[in-house]
């Protein structure tokens, strides 16, 4: 089991997030205490990974509103909605940020009659539920793709999708993890993940802490290795999952996937129900994040670009279905055609 300290803390009603910017090298736990440093937070990626922006966002709300307690309660609620729209402009491409979020400001306009304090007490009550749900959610994603890991076998991951992402064992390292908790031998392949390198920093830092055996190998290398017969296996996260099965995961996804198909390897996407958007017909539809040309033209804090250089700098991209061998679900392995197996095993919840 991942033997770190938790990405977020909820404790005594204060929010507290590992600063993931600063891992491998320091451990530094920053508390919460505004809207804005929340906000801050989760755009600069101090908390990242799909789940776990969703968490966080869902406690940066109660942290945001607990100054406007005084407030009469339509205005609270106005307050709530703004606040709420203000998070999620964070980040556009997770869509866990938005579903944790609606999930509140829906909870709370069932509470019309009630005063801000108590909608507020609702609201925290929520955030530790979707916090707690997490963990089960990784737990089960856990259990149904154990059974893909096999003595002996080479699993690349890409990006970090692991205990970091979420509240626990993480989506795609969780049925690593159990593996390695049941005595499989096997070995883990992590793409270092450029620009931001949370394979390097991130997936091989909380693997090694936890005693898994981990390589790490740059992006450009993962194609090679797949030549060479050592890949037997591909497991990604994902940020959402659109309703016909198209994935955005993390730059970099879609190379390994066509990399994968060509070579035979299968490639699962792990999520949990959070992650599906239904509201989403396909990949086309989903919002890709940009961000700034500092992560592509420096390498740390050093410029490796000349001055003036065109960048663009996506942070996601889509893997079309047809690239998805399954979909390694809270509720089990879901296979083609996803847009109906979706839909079979996961009712859509609207947003
Ligand atoms: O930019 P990041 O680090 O937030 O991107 C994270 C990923 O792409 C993960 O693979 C995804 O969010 C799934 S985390 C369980």
């Amino acid at each position: 089991m991942p033997t770190l300290p938790p990405s977020i803390r909820w404790e005594h009603g204060e929010l507290y997030l590992l600063d993931q910017t600063r891992l491998p090298l320091e451990t530094v736990i920053e508390r919460q205490d505004t809207l804005e440093q929340v906000w801050d937070s989760i755009k600069r990626l101090k908390v990242r990974g799909a789940p776990a922006i969703g968490i966080a966002g869902a406690y940066g709300l109660v942290v945001g509103l607990k100054g406007k307690m005084d407030l009469p309660t339509a205005d609270f609620l106005a307050e709530l909605e703004r606040q709420a729209a203000y998070l999620d402009s964070a980040r556009p491409t997770a869509v866990n940020l938005r579903w944790a979020l609606t999930r509140l400001v829906r909870l709370a306009q069932t509470m019309a009659d009630a005063a801000a304090p108590q909608i507020l007490s609702a609201l925290e009550r929520e955030a530790i539920q979707i916090h707690d749900e997490d963990r089960r959610l990784c737990r089960a994603i856990g259990s149904h793709g154990l059974p893909l890991i096999q003595p002996g076998m080479g699993v690349l991951t890409h990006c970090n999708a692991g205990a970091l992402a979420t509240s626990e064992l993480g989506t795609a390292l969780a049925p690593l993890y159990l593996a390695h908790d049941r005595g499989l031998e096997f070995r883990v392949y992590a793409d270092e993940t450029r620009p931001l390198l949370q394979g390097a920093r991130l997936t091989s830092w909380e693997l090694q802490q936890s005693g898994l055996d981990v390589t790490l190998i740059c992006d450009n290398m993962a194609a090679h290795l797949m030549s060479q017969g050592l890949i037997d296996l591909v497991i990604v996260g994902t940020d959402r999952v659109a309703a016909n099965g198209d994935v955005a995961n993390k730059i970099g996804t879609l190379s390994v996937a066509i990399a994968a198909h060509y070579f035979g390897i299968p490639f699962y996407v792990a999520c949990p129900y959070s992650t599906i958007d239904f509201d989403t017909p396909d990949g086309k539809a989903i919002v890709i994040e940009e961000r700034g040309n500092a992560e592509v033209t420096e390498f740390g804090d050093r410029r490796t670009a000349p001055a003036g250089i065109a960048v663009r700098n996506p942070a996601f991209d889509v893997t079309p279905h047809t690239l998805v061998t399954g979909l390694i679900t809270d509720q089990g392995i879901l296979r083609p055609p996803y847009v109906e197996t979706l839909r079979q095993h996961h009712a859509p919840v609207p947003l």
